[in-house]
């Protein structure tokens, strides 16, 4: 079976340890899901029959849904060519400025605002996914002259893989899109990293605090007891167990 990759890249991707990861995971188990999916790295290397995933980040989830709708993908693929053809600095803040004016952004097709998203991780600097206090995506230009929306035949595979098995696509809290996972399940966590200092860790307008921190060990805890497989990502801070 040909694997699909990550088709955005993004702050704390696991393509790099993916080998390490896959150490870990169970020889077996029914459902895999996957609350921050962010890129997918271990999603696609996987490629379980039946997943639950899920993002807060919304323009995020709207990718995987566009691609996972062949209509809407075929479109999107259209819009991808355009992009890659305008491309230029200019282009690059003309369709960034999209989300300005709310109004009109919240009436764009899906598919629009799908390629959109994925133009602006290949053309922007270093792939990052940062929005200001009013939802707005501000990362500049990364002064590429040609970018590849693609990836040759990567959108494709993922295409495939999304519609010939049972995946289910979420943007809700972490919490929220776990409520049905039952023994034997397995659920991956690659939360936004805990710090110390103050590293990046501002994926969407709302954040991940400590307080957020604290409720995910509480629910990794709430789904081991219930007899699901977890695995969980963090960086190794001195947080205080207080549950
Ligand atoms: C470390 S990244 C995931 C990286 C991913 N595993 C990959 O390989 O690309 C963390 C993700 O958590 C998402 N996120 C932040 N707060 C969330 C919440 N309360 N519920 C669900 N997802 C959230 C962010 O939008 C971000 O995409």
């Amino acid at each position: 079976m040909i694997k699909g990759k990550p088709f955005v890249k993004w702050a704390g991707g696991k393509r790099q340890i993916i080998d390490k990861l896959k150490k870990y995971v169970p020889e077996e188990f029914n459902t895999y899901y996957e609350p921050f999916i962010g890129g997918g790295a271990l999603l696609f290397e996987l490629s379980p029959k039946k997943a639950v995933i899920n993002d807060y980040n919304k323009e995020l989830m709207n990718v995987y849904e566009c691609i996972k709708d062949s209509k809407k993908f075929d479109l999107m693929c259209r819009e991808l060519n355009h992009h890659e053809t305008e491309h230029s600095e200019e282009y690059y803040y003309e369709i960034r400025n999209l989300d300005r004016d709310k109004k009109k952004f919240n009436k764009l097709a899906d598919y629009k605002r799908a390629a959109r998203t994925i133009y602006l991780n290949k053309a922007c600097f270093n792939g990052l996914y940062r929005v200001n206090s009013k939802n707005e995506f501000n990362v500049p230009f990364g002064k590429k002259t040609k970018v590849n929306t693609y990836e040759g035949q990567n959108l494709g595979i993922i295409c495939g893989y999304l519609n010939y098995n049972d995946i289910k696509i979420l943007s809700v809290d972490f919490e929220e899109a776990l409520k049905d996972a039952k023994k034997g399940d397995f659920i991956y966590f690659d939360p936004p990293y805990d710090s110390d200092t103050s590293t990046f860790n501002s994926y969407t307008e709302d954040g991940f605090g400590k307080e957020e921190q604290k409720r995910l060990a509480k629910v990794f805890k709430e789904l081991s007891d219930k007899g699901c497989y977890v695995m969980l990502s963090n960086h190794n801070t001195t947080i205080k167990k207080t549950f």
